[in-house]
């Protein structure tokens, strides 16, 4: 495989010490993470060649190609375009003590256990510093319960290794965190039962389904108030999966709340994912205040797609975050957090202990930042209130760092910088990596 040189060894710390000029301008993100990593496992059980463009070329997504070329699947990346020989839904073939490196990627190191369910030599899953520290049980839990074998480290954490069953019996499961990557793990293994594994799930980004959906898989769903009924029976055969992956919203929220937290600004984003699911970053906009809409829709392969267009804007409303945005924006509030810093009046954010368990604790970060930045917060261990400050300007220097490379903790603390000026010092370039890698090159464009 042909891996991309994700240029490790630039410089490590960004200085900022400008806010940025007023702009009016076209771009596009790079692809949607969720989807690229999805579509790298779905190919992988595919019979036959899948093609993707405008894949995430990212480490997250690089960690899937891994994972699955370590199972015994080929692949071939040439720019943002890639190939899939996937071998059928039982075709992954491996040696004795695999080890597979989940590097920082929940996404991954979750997905993946689903599809191992029934691997008959133990498989160990790593990942990086970040991972390691990630809750595992709250998937190896209902895998169990299919019938496979788990070891964790200190019962919760990676490295972790699983020992499938030749029989992975049907389970009926409560998912009630909201969590895409717990259902996304029961759906994948309840693929490989004879029998219906049926899933109560707390709503929450529904790519996984959309997908099966898309490849004629025995999968329902019973769309209800708060939950969704997923049922899921034995999947023979998956067709390949040609995919031109859309834009990524979470990659996008950084540059819509760049442009209303900036004077006389608009942008146009091209060929977002707007899938229902994801768009809580919107609604939560709206409600603050800022003009935003969506132009050019389109379906495409059962996800909706479109352009976001946005403006920036004089006065920001405080919001009482709804507690039923919270699953759909949740890779967002840290960014959203910035616009509650500059809204007259208090933000109030709750129910968010989630927040605190990605690839670090966001809540705990989000009121560090906020307050580095002089603005008073009042945080629990969910929630976060945020008082916000119309007239807020930085001139102070603000040191960024030990944040676990949280990628989003590195793009926040930019768009904090560019808007609301300071001397920044940003540790850990190199974190963007994960998810979007031409992310300080989108920027530069726009200062130019
Ligand atoms: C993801 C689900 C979310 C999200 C993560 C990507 C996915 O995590 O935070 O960045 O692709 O399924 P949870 O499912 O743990 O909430």
């Amino acid at each position: 495989m042909k891996v991309l040189n994700l240029t490790k060894s630039m410089p490590k710390i960004l200085v900022l010490k400008k806010k940025i000029n007023n702009f009016n301008r076209i771009i596009s993100v790079s692809g949607d993470k969720s989807i690229s990593i999805r579509w790298v496992l779905f190919s992988s059980l595919a019979n036959g060649v899948s093609k993707a463009r405008n894949l995430l070329i990212s480490e997250d997504v690089l960690a899937a190609i891994k994972a699955i070329r370590k199972l015994g699947i080929k692949s071939e990346i040439k720019n943002s375009t890639c190939k899939i020989y996937g071998k059928g839904i039982n075709g992954y073939k491996y040696k004795k003590n695999l080890t597979i490196n989940a590097e920082n990627s929940g996404t991954l190191g979750r997905l993946i256990l689903g599809l191992l369910i029934n691997s008959p030599k133990p498989i160990k899953i790593i990942g990086d510093n970040s991972l390691s520290k990630r809750d595992f049980k709250r998937i190896a839990d209902p895998l169990t319960r299919f019938g496979a074998k788990f070891n964790l480290k200190n019962n919760k954490n990676l490295p972790l290794t699983i020992l499938g069953t030749k029989k992975p019996k049907p389970i009926k499961f409560t998912e009630k965190k909201g969590s895409a990557q717990i259902k996304s793990s029961i759906i994948f293994a309840g693929m490989k039962t004879n029998g219906c594994t049926t899933l109560r799930a707390k709503k929450s980004r529904n790519h996984t389904e959309t997908m099966c959906r898309y490849l004629n898989l025995p999968l329902k769903v019973k769309s209800k108030k708060n939950y969704d009924e997923i049922s899921i029976t034995k999947v023979k055969k998956i067709k390949c999966l040609n995919y031109n992956i859309p834009s990524d919203i979470s990659s996008g929220a950084f540059f819509m709340i760049l442009t209303a937290l900036s004077k006389n600004s608009e942008l146009l984003i091209k060929n977002v994912n707007i899938n229902p699911s994801r768009i809580g970053v919107i609604t939560i906009l709206k409600k603050m205040g800022v003009k935003i809409n969506f132009q050019n829709k389109k379906n495409y392969r059962g996800e909706k797609i479109a352009d976001i267009k946005i403006k920036s804007v004089k006065s920001i409303k405080p919001i009482n975050c709804p507690v039923k945005l919270n699953a759909s924006a949740i890779d967002e509030f840290l960014v959203i957090f910035l616009l509650a810093a500059k809204a007259k009046g208090i933000s109030y954010f709750k129910n968010l202990e989630e927040l605190n368990k990605k690839e670090s604790p966001r809540l705990i970060w989000g009121s560090k930042i906020l307050n580095m930045m002089g603005v008073k917060t009042n945080t629990t261990k969910d929630s976060i209130k945020i008082y916000g400050n119309p007239n807020l300007k930085i001139s102070k220097k603000i040191i960024i760092k030990n944040y676990l490379k949280d990628h989003r903790v590195f793009m926040t603390s930019v768009i904090a910088a560019l808007s609301f000026g300071g001397k920044w010092h940003i540790h850990d370039k190199d974190s963007i990596q994960t998810s979007f890698p031409t992310f300080l090159k989108i920027i530069n464009e726009l200062k130019k």
